[in-house]
């Protein structure tokens, strides 16, 4: 079954409403003939802005995170119903920078996407290792446990709408990016995970990302691979030029 790339830009905490605004508004015309899904998961100030800027184009907004309750007293936090009243389609959930410093757990991460999808919102999912997990052959056992965590007491439909990360966390921001077959190996072994526990069919519909320094150069061959199903981009997503080249990998 041949499945769909996306292509997700993280620009993290960068860009100000006026520069969103300009990079869709420069983007759009570019991607209009794109074949893969775009997506740009922007900081909450600019999400509406964004938002008005990708009117009638195809590129898709995101956020970057959410609460995983509907409101109350937590200070600083933003709602799922929230990020649904203005229309975002997309949330990254459980990105390696949340569960490193922000204290993200699998825990919370479930109950995340399982809000998520409470209100309609597509949930981008993160898993990866880090250096040490992979050097002490751990990488797998750590990637198929955040990914059987995460999806814990989801429907087989909302597993599919799950669109998944595979971003080891060695790679992200270091220009250092897995090989194309580890990647793929990685993605593969997240995937057979999800067959086991939720069949082939479902399985074979997960849209499966790479992460971690994917660039105008390198997003050709990885997104090539069989299992690699496009990207989650942090810092190529900063400039149109790169990001367009990626989209059209
Ligand atoms: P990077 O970030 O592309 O800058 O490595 C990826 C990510 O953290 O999502």
């Amino acid at each position: 079954m041949s499945r769909r790339i996306v292509v997700a830009g993280n620009w993290k905490m960068n860009m100000l409403p006026g520069e969103a605004i300009k990079f869709i508004e420069d983007l759009a015309p570019l991607v209009e003939d794109a074949e893969n899904e775009i997506i740009l998961c922007v900081p909450y100030v600019d999400l509406f802005y964004a938002l008005l800027s990708a009117q009638n184009t195809n590129i898709k907004i995101g956020a970057q995170n959410m609460h995983y309750k509907e409101s109350g007293a937590y200070t600083g936090e933003v709602s799922p119903q929230m990020l649904k009243s203005i229309n975002v389609e997309y949330v990254i959930i459980g990105h390696s920078e949340r569960r490193q410093y922000y204290g993200e757990t699998d825990e919370s991460v479930n109950k995340k996407i399982k809000a998520a999808f409470e209100v309609g919102l597509k949930p981008i999912v993160c898993v990866g290792e880090t250096l040490e997990q992979r050097e002490a052959g751990k990488a797998e056992e750590i990637i198929t446990s955040q990914t059987e965590k995460a999806l814990e007491g989801l429907t087989n439909e909302q597993v599919e709408n799950t669109i998944i990360a595979y971003e080891p966390i060695w790679a992200i921001g270091t220009g250092k990016t897995a090989t194309n077959e580890d990647a793929n190996r990685s993605i593969g072994s997240i995937r057979k995970k999800i067959v086991e526990i939720y069949g082939q069919n479902t399985a074979e519909r997960v849209i499966i990302q790479y992460g971690g320094s994917v660039n105008a150069k390198n997003s050709k061959e990885l997104f090539a691979m069989p299992e690699i199903d496009g990207g989650l981009v942090g810092g190529a997503s900063l400039k149109v030029e790169d990001f367009n080249t990626i989209v059209h990998s």
